[in-house]
């Protein structure tokens, strides 16, 4: 696993919107796995600024979100739909019938987690997959216990993620506790995984993830069996890594080599 680790929130957000805009400078078409709640934010922020600047064009790329919430439609202010235009794509030139969320408002919840793998398929795969971690180690809303070959399906949150995600509803306001989500194989196959985490909470999920066994009792470990996964945290998330001067040297010698080479 590569992690690279940096200052602050700003520095990952940076650095992992980079990797997206090379992505795309490479391969104009790309098919983005993308993400919602906090961690993210910044990062779509740089690709805004990135767009508005002239480095970077959607127009041919497609995309295909991780999960939704059951039971909210794309228009619901909570929903991941209503987000992602929010924060990401009422902001670039991506063609919105390009962009893809779980239909959380689908009649039949079984049969469209069916019919998204099918489109993830049609489409040739996602090319590169934006993850973020909760405290639990979930990644999607595959929460512990998640079955690491699991496809996208309907899954029940558990009472940690809601908690963490009650600061998005008001307090009389409908929170959902099903979502429709991507699973761990569906991640797995995707051929780039980018995962940010930053902050302290994010600390103990993190080395779980880095140095603890697979275990389905963290669903982000499943991420040591991917062969292109790199991991840019901050500080505060690095916090309880064993070997953080490792992997900074690692990063360190990984650079100096691509400069050698004249790659980046
Ligand atoms: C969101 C998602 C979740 C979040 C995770 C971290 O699409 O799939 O796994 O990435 O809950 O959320 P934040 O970034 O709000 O800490």
């Amino acid at each position: 696993m590569k992690v690279v680790i940096l200052k602050d929130a700003a520095e990952v957000a940076k650095y992992g919107a980079d990797i997206f805009i090379k992505q795309i400078k490479r391969k104009p078409d790309s098919v983005l796995g993308l993400a919602t709640g906090s961690t993210p934010v910044a990062l779509y922020k740089e690709l805004i600024a990135a767009y508005q600047s002239g480095r970077v064009s959607f127009k041919n790329v497609s995309s295909f979100n991780l999960d939704e919430y059951l039971g909210l439609t794309g228009t619901h202010p909570q929903s991941y739909r209503y987000f992602m235009n929010q924060q990401l794509f009422d902001h670039i030139d991506i063609e919105k019938s390009q962009t893809a969320v779980p239909p959380g408002d689908a009649e039949d919840p079984f049969s469209a987690c069916e019919q998204y793998e099918h489109n993830i398929k049609q489409k040739g795969g996602i090319d590169i997959q934006l993850l973020g971690i909760g405290r639990n180690g979930h990644i999607g809303f595959n929460e512990p216990s998640s079955s690491l070959m699991s496809r996208t399906r309907v899954k029940t949150l558990t009472r940690a993620t809601i908690d963490d995600n009650a600061r998005f509803f008001g307090p009389d306001e409908y929170q959902p506790h099903l979502s429709i989500t991507m699973g761990i194989g569906t991640i797995l196959e995707s051929k780039k995984v980018v995962l940010l985490a930053t902050g302290a909470n994010k600390a103990e999920a993190i080395k779980a993830t880095v140095e603890g066994p697979l275990t389905a009792a963290c669903p982000a470990s499943a991420l040591q069996m991917h062969e292109h996964v790199v991991l840019v945290i901050d500080e505060a998330a690095a916090s309880q890594l064993a070997d953080v001067d490792f992997y900074k040297h690692i990063e360190m010698e990984n650079q100096k080599l691509l400069e050698r080479l004249g790659r980046d």
